[in-house]
């Protein structure tokens, strides 16, 4: 029996029945309901929930969001100023560790993380053997699956000091994977690692250097490139992070885990919004097209690619930053002539009450692609630049996952709609 202030009380209208079921963090155990049954040799009742809308999968203490309120924070540190005042590594350090770290700490941390950005002249060989139309995120899944085989002892999945340096390891090759994948779509040579460079500056450096001998990016778009690795950093239980969780709770090793994560985030429902917006940009073409554009979308004809989202009803905060982003790249690369056309329809929606009654503002895609062409990347890379950003939180949350006394082998129940106890003929029967 449970305190019936902090209870639901459930009346089977089956069999008059009543139970009470313990409120605990806004949510009932979904196991609770499975001591309703009408009799002994039913199920029990049970939760239908695609796509886990109204379903808490796990407890986190990694990252924290409200929807209606546009709060994103990581460790309960606002993702504003992560953005403003942080770098990228110590974001990394922060969703891994669960604090942020000391001067020593900080140290050690990029100190182990830029020792572990090569990798062993045998990935070299295999991505080499991709077709030259790969697509970059395919050989990053194939690749971050194939580091296993690299590290057998990743497997070792109980052991502390084990699981912390794969997940040193996934964060330091991670933009060596990402940058080979590139470069091979360009049939240019692969660029090892400069581990003189920061971060995000050698992810710059193996992305384009050609003969000189230090590629020097102008820290401007270092700058940017990291704030966009920190905006992209985590987003609680998303499509990707549960596929690292749902994988990773077979206890399979961390690099199963976050190849799976790769192959959620492939996807264009999730990852892959950035490039629409271009590509409606584009069609867009120039201001005069907007306002037909616009009454499209009120039609139902088309969407406003880059607005609205499923937990963000007030503003995606991270929207907010990478629009201040975004003057700060085309200060270097000069102005995207697209930017316009983004302003305007960003401007038009939200004083347009289609947009403002459904609660639509631009989210992370809505500039992001802009800035990302900026830099020169081709659409199929921007949702490799999403991956590499987002390794820290998949690899955090898995932490968190192998520590949690309560996580189970992700094995949902179905409601079966097929046939029963058919009875089988033989081919040579059938085929008579
Ligand atoms: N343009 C026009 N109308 C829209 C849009 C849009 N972008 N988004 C939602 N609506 C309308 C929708 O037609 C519906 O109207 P009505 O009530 O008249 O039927 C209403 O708003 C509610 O929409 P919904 O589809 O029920 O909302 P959802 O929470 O299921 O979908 C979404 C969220 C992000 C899939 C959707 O807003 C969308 O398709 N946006 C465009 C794609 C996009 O930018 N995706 C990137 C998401 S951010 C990346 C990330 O964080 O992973």
């Amino acid at each position: 029996m449970s305190d019936s202030n902090n209870s639901l009380t459930v009346r089977d209208n089956r069999t008059g029945k009543e139970y009470d079921i313990p409120i605990n963090d806004g949510t009932i155990k979904a196991a609770d309901l499975g001591q309703i049954r009408t009799s002994d040799d039913e199920p029990g009742l049970a939760t239908y929930d695609p796509g886990f809308v109204n379903t808490a999968s796990c407890k986190s203490a990694v990252t924290f969001i409200d929807g209606d309120k546009g709060i994103l924070e990581y460790r309960g540190y606002p993702i504003e100023q992560l953005a403003e005042k942080s770098s990228f590594l110590e974001v990394a350090y922060l969703l891994v560790h669960g604090a942020l770290p000391t001067k020593e700490q900080y140290d050690a941390w990029v100190h182990e993380i830029t020792y572990h950005t090569f990798v062993h002249e045998n990935v070299k060989g295999f991505m080499q053997g991709f077709r030259y139309d790969a697509h970059p995120m395919g050989m990053l899944m194939a690749s971050v699956g194939a580091l296993s085989t690299f590290y057998p002892e990743s497997k070792n999945i109980s052991d502390p000091e084990n699981r912390h340096i794969q997940i040193v390891r996934m964060i330091a090759k991670m933009p060596t994977l990402g940058a080979w994948a590139f470069r091979h779509a360009q049939g240019k040579p692969y660029v090892y690692p400069d581990n003189e460079l920061s971060y995000t500056e050698n992810f710059l450096s193996m992305l384009f250097k050609m003969s000189e001998l230090r590629f020097e990016a102008d820290p401007r778009l270092v700058k940017a490139l990291d704030v966009l690795f920190i905006l992209h950093a985590d987003h609680e239980q998303n499509c990707s992070t549960n596929a690292v969780r749902s994988v990773g709770s077979s206890q399979v090793d961390p690099y199963s885990a976050v190849a799976a994560g790769v192959g959620a985030l492939f996807g264009p429902l999730h990852g892959g919004a950035n490039e629409a917006v271009l590509r409606m940009l584009r069609r867009i073409g120039s201001m005069e097209n907007i306002p037909a554009f616009i009454e499209g979308v009120k039609n139902g004809n088309e969407r406003l690619m880059g607005f609205g989202h499923r937990v963000y009803k007030n503003f995606d905060p991270r929207a907010t930053i990478i629009k201040k982003a975004c003057d700060d790249v085309f200060e270097v690369t000069g102005v995207n002539p697209l930017l316009a056309i983004a302003k305007e329809l960003e401007k038009i929606a939200l004083e347009d009450e289609y947009f403002i009654k459904r609660k639509l503002y631009p989210n992370v895609d809505f500039y992001s692609g802009l800035i990302y062409e900026a830099f020169q990347f081709p659409p199929e890379m921007f949702t490799v630049l999403f991956a590499i950003g987002r390794t820290p939180g998949w690899l955090a949350q898995w932490l968190e996952l192998t520590q949690d006394t309560e996580q189970k082998i992700a094995r949902p129940k179905q409601i079966y709609t097929g046939d029963r106890t058919l009875q089988f003929v033989p081919a040579s029967e059938r085929w008579k």
